[in-house]
């Protein structure tokens, strides 16, 4: 059987996401509780790292060991990947030695180009394009506060980015509304807005789009390799910072999410992202969950 991959949000079902969620939620209490939880024993994950990371890279790791098995960093600094050997020719040798490739990199082409050579699932942890690892986190980190997300609102304010996306797929799969604003010139992606269309509404400021929100989400300004434009977004991007004024808007307990790193004093003031509304340490915290829940989904089908 070809193997299942998780490039997007929508390459799992609504049903499968929120099996997904409840079993994050599950490894979770398995982890504070101190029962062993190993059914990935002796599995191996390659882990192809083009850009930067904290979170993901951490997170993949010690979620690899703790459910028994073990993860291999590789960068294009110290592997042929950056000497120009093809994504398809390094696909096929990778995958032909471990159970499961994850992949964080620039254009979303190599993480498809990646996925159509492997024999194993292979997992974007972040692409210029989507950044769907996230979701599972943000989503469950919902599910703990508040319960099913179905129904409630959703405001994204900032740049239109990989994280914007994403936020587009899970309202389609978890039925959500999505108020989106973001600067001119900054929007996200034409073809992704309408097939969110039903679930999507476009606003001109920060304030409107968090008017009546459950949820206010925001990221950088400048995402990894635009780092040159990062004095021009700071002019542009101005208007769309997540202050105070735009959480008073949003419903008293609205609450707040932003996948990190942050800039406090860019996107987000220090007071919102320090403060009782912000679940963003929780939201870091489940990467490691939903990434275990994901895992054992991808590399040991049907979950126990
Ligand atoms: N949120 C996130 O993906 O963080 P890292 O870039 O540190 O992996
Ligand atoms: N939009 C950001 C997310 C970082 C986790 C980036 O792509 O750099």
């Amino acid at each position: 059987m070809p193997s299942r991959h998780f490039l997007s949000l929508l390459d799992f079902t609504g049903d499968e996401l929120r099996a997904l969620i409840a079993h994050a939620i599950d490894v979770k209490l398995k982890l504070e509780q101190g029962v062993s939880h190993t059914p990935l024993e002796g599995k191996l994950l390659a882990m192809i790292f083009e850009k930067s990371s904290t979170r993901t890279r951490v997170s993949f790791e010690a979620g690899m060991f703790q459910l028994g098995g073990h993860a291999i960093f590789m960068s294009p600094r110290d592997s042929h990947l950056g000497r120009g050997e093809p994504i398809e020719d390094s696909a096929r040798v990778i995958s032909s030695m471990v159970d499961g490739i994850l992949i964080r990199t620039f254009g979303h082409d190599r993480v498809e180009t990646l996925a159509h050579h492997s024999q194993v699932p292979v997992i974007n942890g972040l692409s210029d394009l989507l950044h769907p690892c996230q979701l599972l986190a943000d989503m469950q980190t919902w599910f703990e506060r508040r319960g099913d997300i179905a129904g409630a609102t959703v405001a994204w304010i900032g740049d239109g980015n990989n994280m914007c996306h994403s936020y587009i797929n899970a309202a389609i799969r978890f039925g959500f509304n999505l108020c989106i604003a973001c600067p001119s010139g900054h929007q996200a992606d034409a073809e992704l807005i309408q097939s969110g269309a039903s679930s999507i509404t476009i606003h001109d400021s920060a304030v409107s789009a968090a008017n009546g929100a459950d949820l206010v989400v925001t990221d950088v300004w400048a995402s990894m390799g635009q780092e040159e434009e990062l004095q021009q977004r700071v002019e542009t991007f101005a208007a769309y910072q997540v202050s105070e004024e735009v959480m008073a808007a949003a419903n008293d307990d609205a609450l707040f999410m932003h996948c990190l790193p942050a800039h406090r004093g860019e996107e987000v003031t220090a007071k919102v992202l320090d403060s009782a509304q912000s679940v963003v340490w929780q939201e870091a915290e489940n990467r490691l969950h939903a990434q275990k829940a994901l895992l054992e989904f991808l590399i040991k089908p049907g979950i126990d």
